[in-house]
């Protein structure tokens, strides 16, 4: 633990040394098919990708980069019409069965039926901390900024800038967090009518494909993992420098009142809540500060 935190030291103080660099991705270069790599259109020089799935297969890619850390964004248009049973997913995980893992999952609908947006974090590969909000725009009809912001400090998650969901770090208080495995970002899109939409009982409508799923601008301002915790090496965005200037930071009241906004009005499940699940045993984070 000690040694831990000594290494992740190093990490910040060598961030001084290091020159600052804004990460762009691209899906060309920093991105690959992990499976369905026929089912995809890429456009626009790796700039936008369009993954297609149809009762054949889904797809989805994964980045070539480990990361511990980061700010990674991802605009994503989701699959319009009659979208029920399909999923599309933008997360971070790790791998292994004591994998950790931050996700945004999208739950199609039937036409002109909600969206449902569906959030998850991993911990050990123990996970069961679902919470899911409905949209307050219309998630098919352009492009919305999906980040998810994960520090040492805490993993937040974004839409159009406006965080959502924050997972604080109380390890000190023997709480789990992720932060001692780097983790890929893999986009996908696939068939997931046995769970999403009503607990499995709407079925996708392949008379409906090829559905598709836009993302664009996927870029990582992270720090690279390399395997062993000694190893941690940052690039830096140049322009909200969350390493040095919020990683000790809680949100503005600014944020805080978005935050409560979107919780009070647009949260539609949370397991922080859920007592007949958990038999009243909740997890203990949720008698923490989240924000
Ligand atoms: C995009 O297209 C190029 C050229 O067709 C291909 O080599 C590459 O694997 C594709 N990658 C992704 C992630 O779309
Ligand atoms: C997406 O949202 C993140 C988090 O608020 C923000 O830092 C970033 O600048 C946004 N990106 C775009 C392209 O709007
Ligand atoms: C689909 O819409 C129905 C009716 O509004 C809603 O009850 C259900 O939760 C929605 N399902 C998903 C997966 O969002």
């Amino acid at each position: 633990m000690r040694s831990f935190h000594a290494l992740v030291a190093i990490a910040f103080i060598s961030l001084i040394a290091f020159k600052p660099c804004l990460v762009h991705g691209n899906f060309y270069s920093d991105m690959s098919f992990n499976w369905g790599a026929k089912h995809s259109y890429n456009l626009s020089n790796g700039n936008d990708l369009n993954l297609v799935l149809d009762h054949v297969s889904g797809s989805g890619v994964q980045s070539h980069n480990t990361y511990l850390f980061g700010s990674i964004e991802m605009l994503i248009k989701l699959v319009p019409g009659n979208s029920a049973g399909t999923v599309t997913a933008f997360y971070l995980t790790s791998s292994g069965d004591y994998h950790d893992e931050m996700d945004f999952e999208f739950l199609g609908n039937s036409s002109g039926q909600p969206y449902t947006m569906h959030t998850n974090i991993f911990i050990q590969g123990k996970a069961e901390r679902e919470q899911e909000f409905s949209f307050w725009f219309d998630p098919t009809a352009d492009f919305h900024n999906y980040t998810i912001h994960w520090n040492p400090t805490a993993v937040v998650w974004y839409v159009d800038s406006i965080p959502i969901r924050v997972f604080r770090n109380y390890r000190s208080e023997g709480i789990g967090f992720p932060d001692r495995q780097g983790m890929k970002v893999y986009s996908s899109l696939w068939n997931g009518d046995n769970w999403a939409t009503r607990g499995g009982l709407v079925k996708i409508d392949w008379t409906c494909a090829p559905f598709i799923a836009a993302f664009r601008k996927f870029r990582a301002s992270a720090c690279k993992w390399n395997g062993p915790l000694s190893v941690i090496q940052c690039s830096y965005p140049t322009v909200g420098n969350w390493w040095t200037s919020d990683v000790y930071k809680q949100l503005s009241s600014d944020q805080r009142g978005k935050l409560k906004w979107v919780r009070d009005n647009y949260m539609v499940y949370n397991y922080c809540t859920d007592h007949w699940r958990f038999n009243g045993k909740m997890a203990p984070e949720c008698y923490k500060p989240q924000y």
